[in-house]
């Protein structure tokens, strides 16, 4: 396969990433992720296109394979013998999966008690050493930065430039694939390192003159974790969504500078208007994303209640996480109970079926 037909984003994008002959090109079928586009949501806001990209397709779940594929090989390339992460529970899966496919060590830490259970067993089967804290994503952060000062460990939460380089690809293969850039980008913000990713990614390829229009980035955070949108920190930050539980985002400076520059937003949305999101692109367009997922749909719902108007704009949400990971918050909104009986007639009388 060659480098421009490669779906593997470090041979795809090799150009625009920081490679070099020593980078080990490894995979484990990271980015070319589907773009789908809507039944039934971009009807009803009345937009000229609504996609989701489906960054759960990734191998483990999540947008941030594509980030971690590259912080790891430059880890490795540098000599790590070790990765470090805190996490809400996807950057400790991806950053241990990719640790085991080079060879490395990984060691995460998370805040008890906050961590999706799909998630956790991930990094427990993918090998990592789990610190479970008494405090928060933020605070598991701090832990973090603090313990690389003094040991042989290359942290690879996004404050590490080379997940962004790896993030920003999403946008490439966006703009490939649409052969424009969208009018509006709508992504989840947590710790806000992929709203700048994406900044990043078309702001590369409009300098590389293959899009002349940069999209306006609508970020949406959860109205319990909103730091972004009030203008301070969250010392205990609560969501149902539990990935963008966070109250002091690593890259606030350049999300802010992204919806900035961009003529964007970052609004928050309820925990309720998150699960009735949740639900809805479920029901309606068959994608079982995680919580967070649904806070630029539940946004993009809000945005037209408010009377915006997206009767010309193509809009890409991007679907951050596998619902598969959180299997408690399903079942948790699950009203109809299924019990076990054997009866056809008794089967038939509950689903109002003749028999
Ligand atoms: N969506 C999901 C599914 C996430 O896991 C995260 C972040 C976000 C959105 C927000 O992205 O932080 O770049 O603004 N999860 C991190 C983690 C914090 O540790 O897995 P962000």
């Amino acid at each position: 396969m060659n480098s421009s037909s490669s779906r593997f984003i470090l041979e795809r994008y090799s150009k625009f990433l920081p490679i070099t002959d020593q980078t080990p090109l490894l995979t484990l079928g990271e980015g070319g992720t589907p773009l789908v586009r809507s039944r039934t949501l971009e009807n009803e806001i009345d937009a000229a296109a609504v996609y989701f990209k489906l960054e759960l397709s990734n191998p483990t779940g999540s947008f941030k394979d594509r980030g971690m594929i590259m912080a790891v090989a430059k880890a490795y390339e540098n000599g790590a013998k070790a990765v470090l992460c805190a996490s809400t529970g996807n950057t400790s899966a991806s950053a241990s999966a990719y640790a085991a496919k080079f060879g490395l060590e990984s060691y995460v830490i998370v805040p008890s008690g906050f961590i999706a259970m799909g998630k956790l067993a991930q990094a427990i089967v993918y090998g990592a050493k789990i610190v479970s804290i008494d405090g928060s994503f933020d605070d598991s952060l701090k832990i973090a930065i603090s313990l690389v000062e003094k040991n042989n460990v290359t942290l690879v939460n996004s404050v590490n430039p080379n997940r962004i380089d790896g993030q920003k690809t999403g946008a490439f293969e966006i703009v490939d694939e649409l052969q424009d850039a969208p009018d509006i980008l709508c992504i989840p913000v947590g710790n806000a390192g992929n709203i700048t990713a994406y900044w990043k990614g078309f702001n590369e390829y409009k300098d590389a003159k293959k899009i002349k229009n940069l999209p306006m980035m609508w970020g949406f955070q959860a109205a319990g974790a909103a730091p972004i949108v009030i203008d301070k920190k969250v010392d205990n930050p609560s969501t149902i969504a539990t990935a963008i539980r966070i109250g002091n985002p690593a890259s606030w400076d350049s999300a802010k500078i992204a919806r900035d520059d961009s003529n964007g937003l970052i609004e928050s949305v309820t925990d309720e208007e998150i699960i009735f999101a949740y639900q809805k692109i479920a029901k309606e367009e068959g994608i079982f994303a995680e919580p967070a997922c649904a806070a630029p749909i539940a946004g993009l719902l809000k945005k037209k209640k408010e009377g915006y108007n997206f009767k010309d704009k193509k809009i890409v949400c991007i679907v951050t996480g596998s619902g598969l990971k959180d299997p408690d918050t399903a079942l948790s909104i699950q009203s109809n109970k299924i019990d076990a009986i054997a009866d056809p007639g008794e089967i038939a009388k509950i689903l109002n079926w003749n028999y």
